[in-house]
């Protein structure tokens, strides 16, 4: 491949994953989220941040495990965590897709009209991006359909196999066993394919948003 077809490929890439941001529904806050200025008021969160952290800084050299999967109640800092590893890796110059889970189906159904990116450009992306972040997974619409396969974890599997030992971020406030359930007969598989070289970091405490109260 000549150098200028592979800068044209590149640049594309980096377009794209700017879409995936542009439908991600990342509120401010979020934006400005690092290490630093998350603030733990309880150990499974001063646990959580350091493991996160530590993944971030040894991304490169990851052994053992490759991903993880951050549990637990809303306004814990799940997103806040995970938007701190993207912004970590992408000053290093990394691929990194951030995107909560109901924003990617909802780009992947959009792809089907919008011209700018295909169906096959999302599953490529989050296939060879350096670090796939699914936030929120298994707070999207998910149809139950008899005896079928819902569209949404139809795609849902597709995505995950694609990436089985690439490293994956997930947070979820859904147990293993909710989440199972959630996607019908691909649960199980979804679930354990999930699990796969991923380390999961429980969190615990108040919500951040309405401790003043
Ligand atoms: N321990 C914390 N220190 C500082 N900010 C926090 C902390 N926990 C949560 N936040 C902030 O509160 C808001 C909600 O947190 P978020 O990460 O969205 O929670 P979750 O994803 O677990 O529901 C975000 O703006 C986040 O930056
Ligand atoms: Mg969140």
């Amino acid at each position: 491949m000549s150098a200028y077809k592979e800068a044209m490929d590149h640049q594309r890439d980096l377009d794209i994953i700017q879409q995936f941001e542009r439908y991600s529904l990342i509120p401010e806050d979020l934006q400005l989220a690092s290490f630093e200025n998350y603030l733990p008021d309880h150990y499974s969160k001063e646990d959580a941040l350091k493991k996160c952290q530590w993944f971030a800084e040894n991304f490169d050299n990851l052994t053992g495990f490759h991903s993880l999967l951050l549990k637990g109640s809303y306004g814990l800092g799940k997103s806040h965590l995970s938007h701190s590893i993207a912004n970590y890796l992408k000053n290093l110059g990394k691929k990194i897709i951030f995107i909560d889970t109901p924003s990617l189906l909802r780009m992947i159904r959009q792809s089907y009209k919008d011209s700018s990116f295909s169906e096959s450009d999302v599953y490529r992306l989050c296939a060879e991006a350096d670090l796939l972040i699914m936030d929120d997974i298994g707070a999207e619409y998910v149809k139950q359909e008899n005896g079928k396969e819902s569209w949404a974890s139809e795609i849902l599997f597709q995505i995950i196999t694609s990436r089985m030992d690439k490293p994956k971020v997930f947070t979820t406030n859904l147990s293993s066993k909710e989440l199972s359930s959630k996607y019908g007969t691909h649960g199980g598989r979804i679930v354990s394919r999930m699990m796969k070289g991923t380390r999961l970091i429980e969190m615990e405490g108040k919500d951040y948003r309405t401790q003043a109260w």
